[in-house]
């Protein structure tokens, strides 16, 4: 067994043998997801933010790239410090600590946003990465302190065990990830229906319900409202749940495993946890069938003239299922 190996099984035999512990990791999870939600709109937008809808996908990783960065290279200059006596580097390593350490809280805050809405088999992993974390920012914000009344070395012994400790941690961090698929986009990879495509009858489309299809092989979710149809993937980029079990709320669905919210026409984001649009697809109707084609950059400035455009078509759906 390789060291990964080995590392990976004790941590998956304490998080599922430690009496209770995965269990109290989704409770936690829980009960963050609904303080956030007590807040309503504006609790979610904050949310939204710390999940990373506006950068496009997680933002969590991003900040810890300055946290990581700045703890890692303010070690190494306090070292240096130590080696040569040099001044300057023990300054340069007391303010890489304290920005690593001022930027440790935002960090937090969205990994903390982040387990809120974690996947349900991850829950005790993630918990573990954020406790181990947090001790580690004990000994940096400890660290700090003692460096600010003078004491370079015990400054430098915080630190050195606050690396260790978030180095670990970073390696939980990345399993979750890599191992876990924590924060990856899980709509299917495949691409679909380059030309229209046939999808459903018409008249099997229920008006104001979701409507899942399989189509070479890729779940679709159909909906139609107010004569449009419309496509997007039916399985949700957050963490795969299936849309088609979801709650509709104002053209958009929700979805039932950790209350994404995606738009019906287009497949964006409007509330995270996801942070990955959902791929949509243009919609029409031919002889009696909905067909799809995958929708792509510059469609929208080049309508399809030959067959009608899609509005056109959709009126013609609900002519047919009316
Ligand atoms: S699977 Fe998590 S929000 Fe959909």
């Amino acid at each position: 067994m390789s060291i990964p190996q080995q590392l990976r099984a004790q941590v998956d035999q304490f998080v599922e043998n430690y009496p209770g512990f995965q269990q109290r990791s989704k409770e936690v999870s829980r009960k963050i997801q609904e303080a956030i939600f007590a807040q309503g709109e504006e609790g979610r937008e904050v949310a939204d933010v710390l999940h990373g809808k506006q950068v496009g996908h997680p933002l969590h990783p991003i900040l810890t790239d300055i946290t990581i960065g700045s703890w890692t290279l303010g070690v190494l200059f306090d070292f240096l410090g130590l080696l040569t006596r040099s001044r300057t580097s023990q300054k340069a390593a007391n303010r890489l600590i304290a920005l690593g350490t001022i930027s440790a809280v935002p960090t937090a805050l969205a990994g903390i946003t982040d387990f809120s809405g974690i996947k349900q088999n991850a829950a005790g992993h993630a918990a573990a990465h954020g406790i181990i974390n947090s001790v580690a920012l004990f000994f940096f914000w400890r660290s700090v302190r003692v460096r600010a009344k003078g004491n370079q070395l015990s400054g430098f012994y915080f630190a050195v065990l606050g690396l260790g400790l978030m180095t670990f941690a970073s390696w939980l961090g990345g399993d979750l990830v890599y191992h876990r698929r924590v924060g990856v986009n899980h709509t299917p990879e495949k691409k679909i229906a380059d030309d229209w495509t046939p999808t459903l009858p018409a008249g099997e489309l229920v008006s104001g319900t979701l409507h899942r299809v399989d189509v070479e092989g890729y779940p679709v979710l159909l909906y139609k409202h107010n004569r449009k149809i419309s496509a997007i993937s039916a399985v949700c980029s957050h963490a795969g749940g299936p849309l088609e079990e979801g709650t509709l709320q104002d053209g958009c669905v929700e979805c039932p495993w950790h209350k994404s919210v995606f738009d019906l026409q287009d497949g964006h984001v409007v509330h995270g946890p996801a942070t990955y649009e959902q791929p949509h697809f243009e919609t029409r109707v031919r002889e009696g069938q909905i067909e799809i084609r995958r929708w792509r950059l510059g469609m929208d400035e080049s309508p399809i003239e030959s067959e009608g455009s899609s509005s056109q078509n959709n009126q013609q759906a609900a002519d047919e299922n009316a």
